[in-house]
């Protein structure tokens, strides 16, 4: 798969490209994730790409030309463009899933107070990654990265896929390692007897409690 991601702040990224599994998955081969500033494509004195928005208010507004003008300089026939922000439609593990089968996803990351609304013109989808505000879609463009590539087969083992959190709208089980007691804390003990038929109805059990405790509307 090939991510395209276009920011006003490319070295956020180093974040996500460089450490731990995705930068094994890209060593790899499995996944190319590509880094471009929308601020290569301005045309205006000082690579200005922002102005003051029509009808008043405050902050400033991402404009046109530098937008399309980088979408339209990685987008193919199988791109699917996709803008970051808090208006757009709740980003959920699903939607993870969907996307995790495209070829090409190209991620939009916003600042300031947003994008010029026509802009929307050439994007397919409008994700927000929860119900709050954050400075800029670089950490959401990171969070729906690193949510995909996980899910590209070879990325991570397939074991540890099974039974994880969201997986029939429940949460995951909790987990214990060594030792067997920590400053008078125990691990249950029926994780220690290597009964499997019991370990997984307990592990279900959990996955309830804790859903029912936490996440009550993922039951409903
Ligand atoms: N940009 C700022 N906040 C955001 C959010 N919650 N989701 C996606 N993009 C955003």
């Amino acid at each position: 798969m090939k991510i395209d991601i276009l920011t006003l702040f490319p070295s956020m990224f180093s974040a996500l490209t460089e450490e731990s599994i995705i930068a094994r998955a890209t060593k790899k081969g499995l996944v190319d994730i590509k880094i471009t500033n929308i601020r290569d494509f301005s045309t205006l004195n000082n690579n200005q790409v922002d102005d003051t928005p029509y009808g008043g208010g405050a902050g400033m507004v991402i404009m046109c030309d530098p937008v399309f003008k980088a979408v339209e300089s990685v987008r193919t026939s199988n791109s699917k463009v996709i803008m970051l922000s808090p208006s757009g439609k709740i980003y959920k593990e699903t939607t993870a899933l969907r996307l995790s089968k495209e070829k090409h996803i190209i991620l939009l990351c916003g600042h300031y107070e947003g994008f010029d609304e026509r802009i929307k013109s050439i994007v397919d989808e409008v994700i927000s990654i929860g119900d709050y505000v954050l400075t800029g879609g670089e950490i959401p463009a990171m969070a729906v990265a690193d949510s995909i590539i996980r899910l590209i087969p070879g990325v991570i083992n397939s074991e540890s896929l099974r039974s994880e959190s969201f997986e029939d709208n429940l949460l995951d089980y909790p987990v214990y390692t060594k030792p067997r007691e920590y400053n008078g804390l125990l691990v249950p003990d029926v994780l220690l007897n290597g009964d499997h038929k019991k370990i997984d109805e307990y592990r279900n059990k959990e996955r309830i409690r804790i859903t029912k405790e936490n996440r009550p509307d993922l039951l409903k």
